[in-house]
């Protein structure tokens, strides 16, 4: 079966089996059976964070559980539960569109539902674990549904126990989001603020903040269904303060953001910018001219010439700068 398609990068690879899944019973049927739990196994959504270097041995199963629904209203607040395989923008603008606040900074991020809290998106000041509320999940050895509060998410910077811990063991089926129906709008994000100022717009609404980060979005992050991506490649860096202070003696203007405890993210875009990698096109692949952080697929790329790509800047952005990035994108 072929993965093309199932992946923003747009790299060809192959599984040996492929299951798609659009009710829960589906999952105890199918993980009733010995002979399919015994074969590497690969949960796929809307495949927008991973990068497929080979074909891949086993059962890729792709979750396709629709259905959003407001389950419990408040006075201020609404608990909106959505299916794994809904278009995570399809929830933003149902969302949006209801007065809904608590997601417009995620707009249009690309990806599911289900995906969103494997590696805690997040965007323009906002995470999803700002507006979590809780999720349920597949258990596989036991083929029962259990729910998950957002402590037992462990939600870290683009991390959660579906990384660590718990990978492979659950499957996300819904999540929960608890907003809030007055507008508690967050526009701190410098590139926010100046949109909003450009645009002449002193009060803004939930519908207003949902138009500036998606404008914003397109006119920096390359579009997967044009140009094959997976949106930041690397995750910013996080480095303690005696790092950060050698980092800063040879490149005092290195972008930087407090992270708490006294550590410190640095601007991944800035350190391969500065490497002199932005807009670079190298054979088939390259980085985004408007943002070095996106590696992209100029057409026929596969997934190893990617892979060999991030190489050579993880060894460039170290020789320069000290620092060791690491993949924000799944790699198999
Ligand atoms: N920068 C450069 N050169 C570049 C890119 C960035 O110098 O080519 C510097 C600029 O100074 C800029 C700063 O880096 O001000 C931050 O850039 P930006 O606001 O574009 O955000 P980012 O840190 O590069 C993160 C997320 C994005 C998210 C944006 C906006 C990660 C790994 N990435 O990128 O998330 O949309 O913030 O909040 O945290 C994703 O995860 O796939 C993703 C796109």
């Amino acid at each position: 079966h072929s993965l093309k398609r199932l992946n923003t990068f747009g790299v060809d690879a192959y599984a040996n089996n492929f299951v798609e899944i659009s009710h829960t019973d589906q999952l105890v049927n199918l993980f009733a059976n010995k002979e399919v739990v015994n074969q590497p196994l690969l949960f796929l959504g809307g495949g927008s964070n991973m990068l497929f270097t080979r074909d891949f041995n086993g059962l890729v199963i792709k979750m396709s559980i629709k259905g959003i629904q407001d389950r419990v209203e408040e006075e201020e607040e609404v608990f909106v539960e959505a299916g794994a395989g809904e278009v995570w923008n399809d929830l933003v603008n149902y969302c949006v569109d209801r007065g809904y606040a608590g997601v417009e900074n995620l707009s249009l991020i690309p990806g599911s539902v289900g995906a969103s809290p494997i590696q805690n998106i997040g965007a323009y000041g906002v995470e999803l674990k700002d507006v979590f509320h809780s999720l349920e999940a597949f258990e596989i050895s036991t083929l029962q549904l259990r729910t998950f509060t957002k402590e037992e998410c462990e939600f870290g910077y683009r991390e959660s126990v579906f990384k660590g811990e718990l990978k492979g063991k659950y499957i996300v089926t819904s999540v929960t989001l608890k907003l809030s129906k007055s507008s508690v709008l967050n526009t701190s994000y410098g590139a926010i603020e100046a949109e909003l100022q450009a645009r002449n717009i002193e009060n803004p609404t939930i519908k207003d903040v949902s138009t500036v980060v998606s404008h914003i979005r397109v006119s920096k992050l390359p579009d997967p269904s044009t140009i094959g991506n997976a949106g930041s490649f690397f995750k910013n860096p996080i480095i303690t303060k005696a790092e950060f202070d050698a980092v800063k003696q040879k490149h005092a203007e290195v972008v930087n953001y407090p992270a708490g405890n006294g550590s410190i993210k640095l601007a991944a875009g800035y350190l391969i910018e500065q490497c002199g990698w932005k807009g670079m096109v190298v054979g088939n692949t390259g980085t985004w001219k408007n943002q070095a952080l996106v590696l992209v697929n100029h057409g026929e790329a596969s997934g190893q010439e990617i892979y060999d790509f991030s190489e050579v800047i993880i060894q460039s952005v170290k020789e320069k700068f000290g620092v060791k990035l690491e993949r924000e994108v799944n790699v198999f």
